[in-house]
């Protein structure tokens, strides 16, 4: 083969044949196909596409670049989910453990955040002690033990994966679908999982910000995992508001202590149920009450076991922030939006994301919101607080969300969190 033909054929809207697709892959993985032949090839797929056929060919050379998990010695199902990233999406942290109370094993790798969007294992390392590193033997026992696993994706899955990506996001790639759905779903299958949620989120703090575009990644993800064997279904779900009232690291544990301990905003509670339920179908139980799980304390039994399997203390006080910013209502109505965009990069400017990979998060700065779409406020009431460990912080996040709320009069529509199922 050659690197050359491929991107010329791809250039011309050719299927690539799956030899070939397989030879380019494996090829650049082991440094043979440079990165300037990859980008052209990665470039041409943005433009003209794939076909279902070349998506799953990709997927799996991808998923024949690394290590492949096996969790079948467990005995039990294992469902996982997958969001493609939001403002405030911290669902992973009552998900887990409210579907491990029902005996399903919940294997979720998971990632940093970058950009506006959080990242799981940011978020729980604000518990004192906790471990997102776990070795494959450690993460079989919690899985056998406990059920549930939040911990960090070892660097054997999918390491083509990892080069293309890096590539994507320096060369204008990273919005091909294609692309995108055999990135995410080569290390979900490589991960070993029976079956697969995936939460494709629209709206301005989403990935896409079309809904459109949104289900067709959903659909071809869908399609993918059902050809490679994992069963797999999809919500879309809104993310044009940031998902419940925390932004940033320890306040969003706090609120998901909050929604295990029966409590919690109306919104991170329906799309943790909603998500729950999808996940408890696809191993066997329909009609597992998971209503009932939050509510009597299972589920919390479950999340504690978790933190304490990787060295949390669940009592432990969650760090607090030094300086705090109040925003209040300039005017009494109804409040008509919050923008999940900016005020995921208002978060991120205090310190609650990273700029570059390598910097670290403060886990106590953020935004918490007092108020959401609908709500009626008088004037001088609280809108939001911004906190940060230091003061000089609030300036440029004040900027970010300037004119990112709005209060008139009018009622507001809400629409529903869950838009769409794709099966
Ligand atoms: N997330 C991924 O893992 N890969 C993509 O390509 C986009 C989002």
């Amino acid at each position: 083969h050659d690197a050359v033909d491929i991107i010329r054929a791809k250039r011309d809207g050719q299927a690539v044949p799956e030899p070939a697709l397989r030879w380019m892959i494996e090829h650049y993985t082991k440094g043979y196909v440079s990165d300037a032949q990859m980008s052209a090839f990665a470039m041409a797929v943005l433009l003209n596409g794939m076909s279902r056929d070349e998506i799953r060919v990709m997927t799996d050379a991808m998923i024949a670049s690394g290590e492949r998990m096996e969790f079948s010695s467990l005995g039990k199902p294992t469902v996982d989910k997958h969001s493609t990233g939001g403002v405030g999406d911290k669902i992973t942290l009552p998900l887990a453990p409210l579907v491990a109370a029902f005996g399903v094993a919940v294997p979720q790798l998971s990632g940093r955040g970058l950009g506006h969007t959080g990242g799981t294992l940011d978020k729980l390392e604000s518990i004192p002690g906790w471990r997102a590193a776990l070795s494959n033997d450690e993460m079989l026992a919690q899985l056998r033990d406990v059920g549930a696993v939040i911990c960090a994706a070892g660097s054997g899955l999918a390491p083509a994966d990892k080069k293309l990506y890096a590539l994507r996001d320096v060369t204008g790639t990273v919005e091909a679908i294609p692309l995108i759905a055999s990135s995410i779903m080569s290390k979900k299958i490589a991960e070993g999982t029976d079956a697969l949620v995936l939460d494709v989120k629209f709206g301005s703090g989403a990935f896409m910000q079309d809904i459109d575009r949104a289900r067709e990644l959903a659909r071809t993800m869908v399609a993918l995992g059902t050809d490679s064997g994992v069963s797999t279904t999809a919500l879309l779900t809104d993310m044009n508001t940031p998902l419940g009232l925390a932004i940033g690291n320890a306040n969003e544990v706090r609120e998901s202590v909050e929604v295990l301990a029966g409590g919690g905003p109306a919104d991170v509670v329906e799309l943790t149920l909603a998500l729950a339920r999808e996940m408890l179908a696809l191993a066997g139980q329909p009609d597992a009450d998971v209503e009932a799980a939050l509510a009597d304390g299972r589920a919390m039994d479950a999340w504690r076991a978790m933190i304490v399997a990787q060295d949390g203390d669940p009592d432990a006080a969650l760090p607090t922030p030094r300086e705090t910013h109040v925003v209040t209502a300039e005017r009494a109505g109804i409040v008509q939006r919050v923008d999940a965009l900016p005020f995921g990069v208002g978060a991120w400017r205090l310190g609650a994301g990273r700029a570059r990979a390598v910097d670290p998060v403060i886990h106590a700065a953020g935004i918490d919101l007092h108020v959401k779409p609908g709500d009626r406020v008088t004037a001088g009431q609280p809108l939001f607080t911004l906190s940060a460990d230091d003061e000089k912080r609030f300036g440029r996040a004040l900027e970010a969300v300037a004119g990112a709320w709005e209060i008139a009069d009018s009622a507001v529509d809400v629409l529903p969190l869950v838009r769409e199922r794709i099966t």
